[in-house]
């Protein structure tokens, strides 16, 4: 299913290709997060692309435009086909991230993060931010838009007031998915969640799913349930 993103959020290089193994044909691409990252550093990104996967570099840089312009080159230079950053960074700061993916070789897709799918509305009003997830997430996708990105990370709560608001050309990307295929663990941390058929019919371009897949006791058996799901 081309549509879903497995999150690899293992702590070795050696588990994560393992995954990524099993998973195969069935996963449309693997995202890669700041624990992988921070573990192995970017050979893990470069054993993936090497064999033809489709990587997500989740390491949502928030920074000032010239850090994040760097970043969003290296992450290019890698050879990733997705990268994000934080649409709370700012216009100057996306449109850095848009105009240097756009110069290079080979142009990766690059996202905004508007409002974290853990957050709730009480989460947001202890930063300062006293918009809804909703309001804010809706806002900070505009926002990231006209600063020339090709989409956002939002929660499937939010993909269709923003698929509204952008247009069928705009790229969502939901995790936060649970539900019966893709069981909550325990400890779960994700708050404004929507089921995997549910955020696609909602309009999201891809599904990222991590722990109700590889937390599984037969990962490939978890996504193929989540892949059957499609509306
Ligand atoms: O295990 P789970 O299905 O919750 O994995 C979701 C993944 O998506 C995690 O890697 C998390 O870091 C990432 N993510 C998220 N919410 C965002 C952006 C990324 O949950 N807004």
């Amino acid at each position: 299913m081309d549509q879903l993103l497995v999150a690899l959020d293992v702590d070795t290089g050696d588990r994560a290709l393992a995954l990524a193994k099993s998973l195969r044909g069935v996963a449309g691409g693997f995202k890669v997060g700041s624990r992988l990252f921070t573990a192995e550093g970017p050979s893990i990104v470069r054993a993936l692309v090497e064999q033809g996967d489709k990587v997500f570099l989740d390491l949502k840089f928030h920074d000032i435009p010239n850090t994040v312009a760097g970043a969003v080159e290296s992450a290019a230079a890698l050879g990733v086909w997705m990268v994000n950053v934080h649409a709370s960074g700012g216009s100057e700061m996306m449109r850095a991230a848009a105009d240097t993916a756009s110069r290079a070789h080979t142009r990766p897709i690059v996202i905004a993060v508007t409002v974290l799918t853990s957050m709730t509305e009480a989460a947001l009003d202890e930063t300062g931010v006293l918009l809804s997830p909703l309001e804010q997430a809706t806002k900070l996708a505009a926002l990231a838009q006209e600063a020339g990105l090709d989409g956002v990370v939002a929660s499937p709560q939010e993909v269709a007031a923003i698929r509204r608001r952008c247009g069928d050309r705009f790229t969502i990307v939901t995790p936060g998915i649970r539900g019966a295929a893709a069981p909550a663990g325990q400890g779960d941390d994700q708050a404004r969640t929507r089921g995997p058929a549910e955020a696609i019919a909602a309009g999201a371009t891809y599904i990222v799913v991590g722990r109700p897949i590889i937390a599984a006791p037969d990962p490939r058996a978890a996504a193929e349930a989540i892949a059957r799901l499609r509306p």
